[in-house]
């Protein structure tokens, strides 16, 4: 039986057709405001109502960019959308009429980390760490073939891992979060403030941007190291240091098989998983007497939140009826 799963995210939604071996049959897209949080439920259901015309399913699971409650109904908080104790699920489900549909809400990284783990580049290891870069930067725990939830359902929250103390202010209300050193925000700041800084430097990154720092993208970024630019280089090694640094740090506590790593910004490829390797192995505690877990690119590339949530939405124990 197919399944929709959908990855929202700060920018857009997608929203995909699934099939029972992690296949995506069908799929599709709508922009959203990450300011207006109903505008994020009409969207979803007008997607699913499109795919509704062509496929049958009973199961929607909902990927969401947040701290998502422990029965999966609800997202409690979002650094970077206007969710607040937000009811998605019930939302969404009046919003499409459908009795015999049932959503279930997950965090976005956890069901990309879901996804890879079952169908993608986690699928011969039983603990791994998924991490998604993009607007923010968002992880899965995997130990021992189990996703980690904690609690509260807010385990592997890891962009808000502190780094850096008194470091650049976060979405959370901290300061100094990973997700403001790794992240594609994290690289669009610098990459702007670098035009802006240094513009004969970026003067690559500008031409692709019609010359206003503050039109440079993610991207520009990526596009702009793939044709050599240095700053562009520089920029993902950058980033890739500090996802490097982290994951060492990760290891220490979790002692993963491999760490999986995707989100919008896993279109840079080695640009940055190279400096990621290099970085993790040079913080990685009592190196040269253990194993060195490697740092691979997701498997799904963007799609393992669809697919992930949509697993997830089909596996959940009071839907097995
Ligand atoms: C949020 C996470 C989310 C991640 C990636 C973070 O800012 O706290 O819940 O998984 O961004 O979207
Ligand atoms: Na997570
Ligand atoms: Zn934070």
């Amino acid at each position: 039986m197919h399944a929709i799963g959908v990855d929202i995210g700060g920018t857009k939604i997608a929203v995909g057709v699934v099939d029972d071996e992690g296949r995506i049959v069908e799929k599709t897209r709508r922009a959203t405001q990450p300011e207006d949080a109903a505008s994020i439920d009409a969207a979803i259901a007008d997607a699913v109502a499109e795919l509704a015309e062509r496929h049958e399913f009973h199961h929607v699971g909902l990927a969401a960019a947040g701290f998502v409650s422990s029965d999966r109904r609800r997202v409690l908080f979002a650094p970077n959308i206007a969710w607040r104790e937000y009811p998605l699920a019930e939302r969404v489900e009046a919003l499409i009429g459908r009795e015999d549909l049932h959503v279930v809400v997950e965090n976005d990284a956890n069901a990309a980390g879901w996804g890879e783990y079952r169908y993608g580049a986690g699928r011969e290891v039983r603990d791994m760490v998924m991490l998604t870069i993009g607007t923010g930067l968002g992880a899965a725990i995997i130990s021992e073939g189990q996703l980690v939830r904690g609690a509260y359902g807010f385990a592997a929250e890891l962009g808000h891992v502190r780094v850096q103390p008194g470091g650049h202010p976060c979405g959370c209300g901290h300061r100094g979060c990973w997700e403001q050193y790794a992240s594609g925000s994290a690289l669009v700041r610098e990459a702007r403030r670098a035009a802006r800084e240094r513009p004969v430097r970026a003067a690559g990154l500008l031409a692709l941007a019609g010359g206003d720092p503050a039109s440079i993208t993610g991207p520009d970024v990526t596009r702009a190291a793939a044709d050599g630019d240095e700053l562009g280089i520089e920029l993902l090694a950058e980033l890739g240091e500090w996802i490097g640094a982290g994951c060492a740090s990760l290891a220490a506590v979790l002692d993963p098989e491999s760490f999986v790593v995707g989100g919008g910004v896993i279109a840079a490829g080695d640009l940055m998983l190279a400096p990621a390797r290099t970085s993790y192995s040079e913080n990685l505690p009592a190196l040269g007497h253990r194993p060195v877990a490697p740092i691979v690119a997701a498997a799904m590339g963007n799609d393992a939140g669809i697919v992930g949530a949509a697993a997830l939405a089909r596996e959940a124990p009071h839907t097995q009826d």
